[in-house]
């Protein structure tokens, strides 16, 4: 089953919570949410406050994206905020095997994300301990910049190792995605898909519902 995950960064912030309310009507299950601290990327979007907040208006399952340095000192915080799902960047972590094992302590699942100049080999030791992996198809830190398609060539990988292995590992894309290219990501075997502009901007209920007809 493929997934759609919105991510709230192109939102109208002064309308979040309605915004939330739109996608979910509209079919979607998951939410992206994106932690930016300014030093693993070089911008900041918001942390942990907001999060908790949105969680009381809305049961989708919250996917969270940390692009934050050290993300080990964090976990518990944004457990406790209502995420489901925590990744977090394999360049930021000086031990990704206790992140991901803090993350399944909290009772969370946890995936593992890779930036564009990351091979997709640097996955495999942590391959069966994560349910998901996050394959960036931008450079992280803002929405709204074009795919580079040569990352699509590293889901391609990713798939190869997770049907080798037998596991079940969700593959997720996250960047430019858009309603006329996804279909390259759904073939390069991705089955999780982030989309941020191409959700908020324009009518929010329509765009959900051609990407979940996309995705089906
Ligand atoms: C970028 C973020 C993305 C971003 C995607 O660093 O991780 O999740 O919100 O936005 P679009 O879909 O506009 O590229
Ligand atoms: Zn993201």
């Amino acid at each position: 089953m493929n997934i759609l995950s919105p991510s709230i960064l192109a939102a109208d912030f002064k309308r979040l919570g309605e915004q939330i309310k739109e996608v979910e009507d509209a079919g979607a299950s998951y939410l992206h949410i994106d932690v930016m601290d300014g030093v693993f990327v070089p911008s900041i979007s918001f942390g942990m406050p907001v999060i908790s907040s949105i969680r009381s208006g809305t049961d989708l399952f919250f996917d969270v994206h940390l692009m934050i340095q050290n993300p080990q000192w964090y976990l518990k915080e944004f457990a406790d905020a209502g995420a489901d799902l925590i990744n977090f960047h394999l360049e930021a972590a000086e031990n990704p095997a206790a992140v991901i094992r803090t993350v399944k302590s909290l009772g969370k699942k946890a995936g593992i994300t890779i930036k564009p100049a990351t091979p997709a080999e640097a996955v495999r030791p942590y391959l069966k301990m994560v349910d998901m992996v996050l394959v960036m198809t931008v450079e992280p830190g803002f929405g709204g910049q074009a795919i580079l398609p040569e990352c699509l060539d590293k889901v391609r990988a990713i798939r190869a190792m997770v049907e080798e292995q037998r596991l079940k590992t969700a593959i997720q894309v996250d960047g430019g995605i858009r309603i006329d290219n996804v279909g390259q990501a759904l073939d390069a075997g991705a089955n999780v898909i982030v989309s941020g502009s191409a959700v908020f901007r324009g009518n929010i209920t329509a765009n959900v519902t051609e990407f979940l007809k996309k995705l089906s």
